[in-house]
């Protein structure tokens, strides 16, 4: 099929083309477009047939549930059977925005986006596309990142068409992501709330609504032995194509550790790509080719470090480097989400610096 990329800069002014789209969705079509995190990829959440069109166009194993995009409060009423204390206080707080709520689920989702779990997870986005859209459809969307699965999640429209040229009818482009890396999914059900995948609403964010000691970290996202909570996370993730490994530690090591591995890796034949802040490539610049680097920012400024890794991670699918090398960050405050992202991006490979 043809894929149609229509450009919404104007809500209010581009009222007809949101309006198909809404209509595209309520007959059961995928649609993607853009939320302040990440580009989504969205069906009908109450159409079971709609939903599955999502996992194909994706190539997403079934057992990976779906979240539902809503509006407003109502449509949350509609798809959760209770809202509990916690999550409630975290509704007041952060929504709309870049979080993600697991709660009870009522019947009337279809099991086939839920995996079949007694919880759906719900997210009311912020951005004015997305709303829009919804508000258009009349119903909760569900919506994926719209990446191939396995692929790093896409950021502009362009990622979104990388990916799905051909596999679904529309693409509402919206420009770049302000966030850049997905949701926090927060598990509020029981006794504490429990962050199932790190985001741009930190940990130390959720504590000064809940309190200190009741909110913990999913401990499969620190290890990776067990089982995590949120059945995506157990996927290996945002990967380019060449493999990538990583290069943590204090920032002041970073350039004499990047420059040993360079030389090992070349000295073995290897083309050498590398993602890094514009103040580690710097000082690379007479062992790297500029087209085998990918700046993601300055070091240190985790915003727009978040906003940039996925353009950064992709710009390799078009260079010719065999293996790839990325600067770590802090993993404090949005540096866990980034962190996160990158540790599953290069399969945990890391080197100390
Ligand atoms: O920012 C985002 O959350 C983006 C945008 C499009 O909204 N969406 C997104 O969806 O990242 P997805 O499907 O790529 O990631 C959702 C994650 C998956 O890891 C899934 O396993 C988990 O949420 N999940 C969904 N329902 C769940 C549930 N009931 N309990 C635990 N985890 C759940
Ligand atoms: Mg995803």
């Amino acid at each position: 099929m043809e894929t149609k990329l229509i450009k919404i800069d104007n809500v209010k002014g581009q009222r007809d083309a949101l309006h198909a789209a809404g209509e595209l969705i309520r007959s059961g079509e995928v649609v993607a477009f853009p939320t302040e995190t990440v580009y989504g990829l969205g069906a009908n959440g109450l159409d079971a047939d709609a939903c599955a069109k999502i996992y194909q166009a994706k190539g997403r194993p079934s057992d990976n549930p779906l979240i539902l995009h809503v509006a407003n409060r109502s449509m949350i009423d509609q798809v959760a059977a209770a809202i509990p204390d916690k999550a409630e206080k975290l509704l007041a707080a952060f929504c709309p925005g870049p979080i993600t709520l697991i709660l009870p689920r009522r019947s009337l989702v279809p099991d086939r986006i839920t995996g079949g779990l007694s919880t759906v997870g719900v997210r009311m986005p912020e951005h004015d596309v997305a709303r829009a859209l919804i508000a258009a459809a009349g119903v909760p969307i569900a919506a994926p990142s719209a990446n191939i699965s396995g692929r790093p999640s896409p950021t502009t429209a362009e990622a979104v068409l990388t990916d799905m040229d051909g596999k679904i009818p529309l693409i509402l482009d919206g420009g770049s992501c302000d966030f850049g890396v997905e949701s926090t999914i927060v598990d509020a059900v029981g006794d504490k709330a429990v962050i199932l995948r790190p985001g741009a609403i930190t940990k130390e964010m959720l504590e000064e609504v809940l309190g200190a000691g009741n909110v913990i970290i999913d401990p499969a996202l620190v290890g990776k032995d067990s089982v995590p909570r949120a059945p995506g996370m157990k996927y290996t993730h945002y990967a380019p194509k060449a493999p990538l490994t990583l290069i943590e530690g204090m920032p002041t090591r970073m350039v004499r550790a990047f420059r040993q591995e360079i030389s090992r890796l070349q000295a073995a034949g290897h083309t050498v790509g590398v993602m890094a802040s514009h103040e580690v490539l710097q000082e690379l610049a007479d062992i790297v080719p500029r087209e085998l680097m990918a700046d993601y920012g300055h070091q240190g400024k985790l915003p727009a470090i978040a906003a940039n890794i996925y353009e950064a991670l992709r710009s390799f699918d078009d260079k010719e480097a065999d293996v790839l090398l990325g600067e770590g960050t802090t993993a404090a405050g949005l540096g866990l989400a980034i962190m996160n992202r990158l540790h599953k991006a290069s399969g945990f490979r890391s080197i100390q610096a």
